[in-house]
């Protein structure tokens, strides 16, 4: 995720039991672009123990055949293709989700990239632009092109972060797709896990906003398929963790009210948990001192009470991004 799960996070995350295998942030691939050396180094000094797969968004077939031969020098899994990104900078410029809207396109890339890269080579997509109709072209373009895995997000850009997910239409990519499907939104506990796998008959998962909040989950997925009791954490422990991601945020350059300030990108998530009312989360995007953030932090988390397994539906804006609806 975008600025969220960086080297340091893959790190911190790592040691609460992590995933069992990590995608890179993308790389923006266009004419001018040279790999982001912060995002490469997730790769070439990737702390997790797990393969890492590296993704790119662009739709400039060279510069994609470009990222993709110099990706392939490193220690790369796999070279993935973003094309669900909804923001709209991205998708205005028909990259990420925006190539969604022409399937002739994406054919066309997808036929050049299979031909360039000798590694494995997988997708990451969402249902459609607008139009949900549009997916089964869609997957009738990826099973054409040898994939190795399609990640699904199943949802339309035009849904962004907040619908329901359609599972269904994962689990007819599953279906139809030669290659192993990964299913993806709104997995936020073991319990929900399971059930989109049920749903799906998905080869696995990608998790993203709710191993913010909870970065035991991989572990309780784990625990939870084994049939044992999954981790519950106590406040105190979400606390521990707190801390841990403000030292990992901590650069020397940083003035204490810009730390504070990325912190926020964490707690936004995490607040969906802590609490029903949403007053932490209110007040927690409210503070500017270290103090103020630490106090708060203490006043709701230093307890030894478990937490929720799944977040709270606290009432959000359209534009927050945070969580969408459980279900
Ligand atoms: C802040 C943010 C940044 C994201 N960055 C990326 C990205 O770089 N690449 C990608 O494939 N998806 C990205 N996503 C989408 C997530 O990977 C995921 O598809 C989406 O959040 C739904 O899954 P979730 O409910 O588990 O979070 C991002 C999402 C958010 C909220």
């Amino acid at each position: 995720m975008q600025d969220v799960t960086d080297l340091p996070f893959w790190k911190l995350v790592a040691g609460y039991g992590g995933a069992d295998l990590y995608f890179t942030e993308y790389f923006r691939v266009h004419p001018d672009s040279i790999l982001d050396p912060d995002i490469l180094k997730s790769i070439t000094a990737n702390p997790t123990g797990r393969p890492a797969i590296a993704q790119l968004i662009g739709n400039h077939i060279p510069s994609l055949i470009r990222s993709a031969r110099e990706l392939q020098q490193h220690p790369v899994a796999a070279i993935d293709l973003n094309l669900g990104c909804p923001v709209p900078v991205v998708y205005r410029k028909n990259a990420g989700g925006g190539l969604l809207r022409d399937v002739a396109q994406i054919d066309s890339i997808l036929g050049a990239l299979r031909d360039a890269i000798d590694t494995k080579f997988t997708v990451k997509t969402r249902i459609g632009f607008e139009d949900p109709d549009v997916f089964e072209e869609l997957l009738t373009v990826y099973a054409r092109h040898s994939l190795d895995l399609l990640t699904v997000h199943g949802r339309t850009v035009a849904e962004r972060y907040r619908s329901t997910v359609h599972y269904d239409y994962i689990a007819r990519a599953v279906e139809v797709m030669p290659c192993p499907v990964l299913a993806n939104g709104n997995v936020v506990s073991a319990v929900k896990a399971q059930y989109v796998l049920d749903q799906t008959r998905a080869r696995g998962l990608m998790i993203g906003r709710g191993m913010i909040r909870n970065p035991w989950l991989f572990e309780q997925i784990r625990q939870h398929r084994r049939g044992e009791a999954p981790f519950l954490p106590c406040g105190r422990d979400v606390l521990a963790y707190v801390y841990a991601l403000y030292e990992m945020r901590a650069k020397p350059e940083f003035r204490e009210s810009s730390h504070v300030q990325q912190m926020k990108k964490y707690l936004n998530y995490i607040g969906l948990g802590v609490e029903p009312s949403g007053r932490f989360l209110h007040e927690i995007r409210r503070v500017n001192t270290q103090t103020d953030f630490f106090r708060l932090c203490h006043e709701f988390l230093d307890h030894s009470e478990p937490m929720p397994l799944e977040p709270f539906d606290i009432p959000l804006k359209e534009t927050d991004f945070m969580c969408g609806t459980h279900s």
